[in-house]
C-alpha cells in the first residue's frame, strides 16, 4: 500500500465509465474524487435558468454574470461523496437532464469559463490525494500527475450505458437521442481551440468495452501500486 499521496487524473470520452472508476478508486484510495465535468453542467445550469441560453448561447453574458455563479461540492455524508451545489442549491438531479448535456459543450468551451473552473479544480488538488476525471485533466488542469489515465469504449457501449442510467429519470428518452448526444459532445470537446479533449502522450489508455467495472479498477490499483 502506498504512503504518499499522489493526482490521479482521468480523461476520455462522454459515458466511459469515469466517474464510476474515479469514485471507486477515490474510496479505495481514500482520496477526494471530483467531478470536474459536474462544475461545467452547474454553470450551463445557471445559464439556462437565466436567459443566458435560449435558442443559443449568449457567450458575453455569460462570462459577465460568472462572478454571480456560485459553484462548490459538499460532501454528502451517507454516501461520502461529493454534491453539485449552485448559489447554495444542490443540483445533482437538474445537471444530469439531457436539457443541460444539449448545452454543456458549448458552455464548457468558452475560455472565461474554463479558466475559473480550472482555477477552483487546482486548488481542490493543492494537497495531492485527489483523483479527478474530465477531460483536460491529465492535459491541463494537472500535467504533472503521477497517474493518467484515458478512458474509451464503443459508441454503442457508451450509449447503452448512459441510456440505463437515465432511462430511470426520463421516460421521454432514446437509446438515439442519447447516442447523439454523446457523438456531438464528443466532437464539440475535441475540437474546440481552448484545452480540447485529447490524449495526454503520458496517459494510459483503457478501453473498457469488455471489461467489467470490478476487473477495470482492479487493473488502476495495480498500476497505482507499480508506480515509483
Ligand atoms: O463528464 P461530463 O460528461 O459530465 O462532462 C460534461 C461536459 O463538460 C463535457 O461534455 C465537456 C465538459 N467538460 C470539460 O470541458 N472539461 C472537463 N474537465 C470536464 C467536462
Amino acid at each position: 500500500m502506498r504512503t504518499n499521496k499522489i493526482t490521479i487524473a482521468i480523461d476520455g470520452y462522454s459515458s466511459t465509465g469515469k466517474s464510476t472508476l474515479a469514485k471507486a478508486l477515490a474510496k479505495e484510495l481514500g482520496y477526494l474524487y471530483v467531478d470536474s465535468g459536474a462544475m461545467y453542467r452547474a454553470v450551463t445550469l445557471y445559464a439556462l435558468d437565466h436567459g443566458i441560453i435560449s435558442d443559443r448561447l449568449d457567450t458575453d453574458l455569460l462570462i459577465t454574470k460568472l462572478p454571480e455563479i456560485n459553484i462548490e461540492f459538499r460532501l454528502n455524508a451517507s454516501s461520502q461523496v461529493g454534491e453539485m451545489f449552485l448559489n447554495g442549491k444542490n443540483i445533482e438531479g437538474p445537471i444530469r437532464s439531457m436539457r443541460v448535456s444539449d448545452w454543456v459543450s458549448p458552455v464548457a468551451a468558452v475560455s472565461e469559463v474554463r479558466t475559473k473552473m480550472v482555477a477552483m479544480q487546482q486548488a481542490m488538488g493543492l494537497d495531492k490525494g485527489v483523483v479527478m476525471d474530465g477531460r483536460d485533466i491529465g492535459s491541463v488542469v494537472f500535467p504533472d500527475a503521477e497517474l493518467k489515465l484515458f478512458l474509451t469504449a464503443s459508441d454503442d457501449i457508451r450509449s447503452q450505458r448512459r441510456f440505463d442510467e437515465l432511462k430511470s429519470k426520463s421516460t421521454d428518452l432514446s437509446l438515439q437521442m442519447v447516442k447523439a448526444n454523446l457523438i456531438s459532445r464528443d466532437q464539440q470537446d475535441s475540437s474546440r481551440e481552448d484545452s480540447p479533449l485529447i490524449k495526454s502522450p503520458d496517459a494510459i489508455v483503457i478501453d473498457n468495452s469488455n471489461l467489467t467495472i470490478k476487473d477495470q479498477l482492479e487493473l488502476v490499483l495495480k498500476l497505482v501500486e507499480g508506480l515509483d
